[in-house]
Parts: structure tokens; sequence; C-alpha cells
């Protein structure tokens, strides 16, 4: 069974693959309360006992089907860790007060996001809150002050940030601490490891999370995609051909700022295989050959 690693100094304690939930509800598969319970049984069976949701997930409905999977589980609480987002204004049946798909990143707003979680996900507490987007409009006082309100009333164990460029993550881990910065990564959406992303996690000592961590490869057939899946393939063979998804995962996991591969499938079978990922040790070699296909182009 993989061990949980520290995203921070000071915690939380995650498990290295994340079960990310975008697509268990109306926005994917619609799954069952039935189907949702199997899945996370089989999430904690592998050793994926860390879940990814957001307020926005299923046009506001996901976190709440999750929870209601999991209502009469006897000490469900104490073997997972939920991470939720906030501060996306969606338009929608479900937020008819919302006339305009925007950002909001006021205390008042915060606080009543991250309650309105707890409420769906039937918790007294998340272990990780993420602002999802960073707004022009964010004001780092004002949010530091909806996290320490939720920290001091246990509803929030810890705080961190998702689609931040470095000067926004700096900016607002000037006033409150941020243990992590969820972004898009994958060989195939390579920049966080050139654009200061990476470095910041590790000049912190922080990890990253990755979403979208297989870069949509299999529902692709650009030249970038095919140079990639046929570098999969060729490397692979020296790895017991382990299969594409494995081999994308273990390229992220070679990356030194220890990043957490937030997974969207919401196959069981997909996600027993996928744990084998963590064993596969890429050489450097290997990690610059898939670079060098997916960019097109070797390092200058
Ligand atoms: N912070 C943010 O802004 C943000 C944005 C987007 C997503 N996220 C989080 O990241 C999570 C994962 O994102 P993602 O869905 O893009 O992740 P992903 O793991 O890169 O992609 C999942 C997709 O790949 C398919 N897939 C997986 N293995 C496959 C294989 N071997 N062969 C063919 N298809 C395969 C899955 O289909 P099956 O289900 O059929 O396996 C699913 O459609 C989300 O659930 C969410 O929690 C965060």
């Amino acid at each position: 069974m993989p061990v949980p690693i520290a995203l921070s100094t000071h915690g939380p304690q995650f498990s290295r693959l994340v079960a990310g939930v975008m697509t268990w509800g109306v926005w994917g598969h619609d799954l069952s309360a039935r189907a949702i319970g199997k899945l996370i049984d089989t999430c904690l069976e592998v050793g994926i006992t860390t879940f990814d949701h957001a307020d926005i997930y299923g046009h506001y409905t996901t976190e709440a089907a999750f929870g209601a999977a999991l209502r009469h589980r006897q000490g469900w609480r104490q073997q997972m860790q939920l991470i939720s987002k906030c501060g996306i204004r969606l338009v929608c049946p479900q937020r008819p007060e919302n006339t305009l798909k925007s950002y909001d990143l006021r205390k008042d707003y915060i606080i009543a996001s991250a309650e309105q979680s707890l409420r769906n996900l039937g918790t007294d507490y998340l272990d990780l809150l993420l602002v999802h987007r960073p707004s022009p409009l964010m004001q780092a006082d004002e949010v530091a002050a909806a996290i320490a309100q939720l920290k001091s009333q246990g509803k929030v164990l810890h705080f961190g940030v998702s689609n931040f460029t470095p000067s926004q993550f700096d900016y607002l881990h000037s006033v409150t601490p941020l243990v992590t910065n969820q972004v898009k990564a994958s060989l195939l959406h390579f920049e966080p490891c050139f654009d200061g992303t990476f470095d910041q996690c590790l000049q912190h000592r922080i990890r990253p999370m990755a979403w979208s961590p297989l870069g949509g490869l299999f529902g692709r057939t650009d030249e970038a995609a095919l140079r990639t899946a046929d570098k999969l393939a060729e490397i692979g063979a020296y790895y017991d051909s382990p299969g594409a998804d494995l081999l994308l995962l273990a390229w992220l996991l070679h990356h030194p700022a220890g990043i957490l591969p937030v997974l969207g499938t919401t196959r069981p079978e997909r996600l027993q295989a996928v744990v084998k990922a963590l064993a596969i040790e890429l050489t450097d070699e290997h990690w610059f050959a898939l670079l060098e296909a997916a960019r097109g182009r070797e390092v200058a």
C-alpha cells in the first residue's frame, strides 16, 4: 500500500495519487450513489485516500452526491482526506442569483462556499480548501481573513490555490500560508516545469498537484499527441510496457517537486492499475526523451 506523503512541512498528509471527482456526477458519468460508493471503496483499497472536489462540479451537485453515498457508513471520514475549491460563480439553475460567470474571493463568499461544501459532503471539516482560479480583483487580506476564520473554527485545516501564476501565489502566500498550487500539468502540458510554477513549490517546500495528468492523450489525434504516443510505446518497452497512462504518470512523478497527480478516471480497473505507476523509476534520459517527443524539439 503506498505511504501517505506530506504536502508541506506542516501537512496535510495525502495519498500520492489523488482521485478527482469532477466527472463522477452530472458533468460526466452521473454515477448512482451505489456506484460512487464502490468507486470510493476501490480507491481506498488501493491506497488512494484523497479526493479532489470543487463546489461547482456537476453545477454544484457532485459534492452532495458524494456525501450521500457515504451517509450511512460508519467511520468513513477518518479513512480519507477531502479537498474542495471555491471562488467561481457559475450561471446555472442551482444558483439563480448568479447572472454572469465570474470569480468571487470576498471573505463572506469564501466562508459561505466552504460551509456549503461541508454540508454537501456531510463532514465538519475540509482537509484542504483551494481558491479555484485567481481573480484579477483578489485582495489577499480579504482571502486571508476568510481562511483565518475557517481555520480557527476547525472547518478548514489547510489552504492552497489552483491555477495561480508564481506572482499571484507570492502575493497570497505573503499573508496566509499556502500548501499547494494545483495546476494543469502533464507531459503534453509541460509549461509548469519551465514557467517557475514548480520551482516555486520546491523553493517553498510544498508539493504541487497536477490536474489533467494524462494531457488528454487518449482523445487527441494531433501531431504532438501521436509523436508522444509513439515515444511512450518505445520507452515503455524498457519498463515492461506498463501502458501509456502509467508512463504519463511516471513522467510527472519523476519531477523533483514531488507532484501529486489528480486522476480523472471513473473506471475501477484503471484506478487499480494506475497505482503501479508509483513503482516505475524513469531514468532522466527517458524523461527528456519523452519531453522531446511531446515538444517536437530537443532542449536548447
Ligand atoms: N483545479 C482545476 O482547475 C481543475 C480543472 C480540471 C480538473 N481538475 C481535477 O482534476 C481531475 C482529473 O482531471 P482529468 O479528468 O482531466 O484527468 P485525466 O486523468 O488526465 O483524464 C481522465 C480522462 O482520461 C480517460 N482515461 C484515463 N485512463 C485512460 C486510458 N488508459 N485509456 C483511455 N482513456 C483513459 C478517462 O476515461 P475513463 O473515465 O473512462 O477512465 C477520463 O476521460 C478532475 O476530476 C478534477 O478533480 C481540476
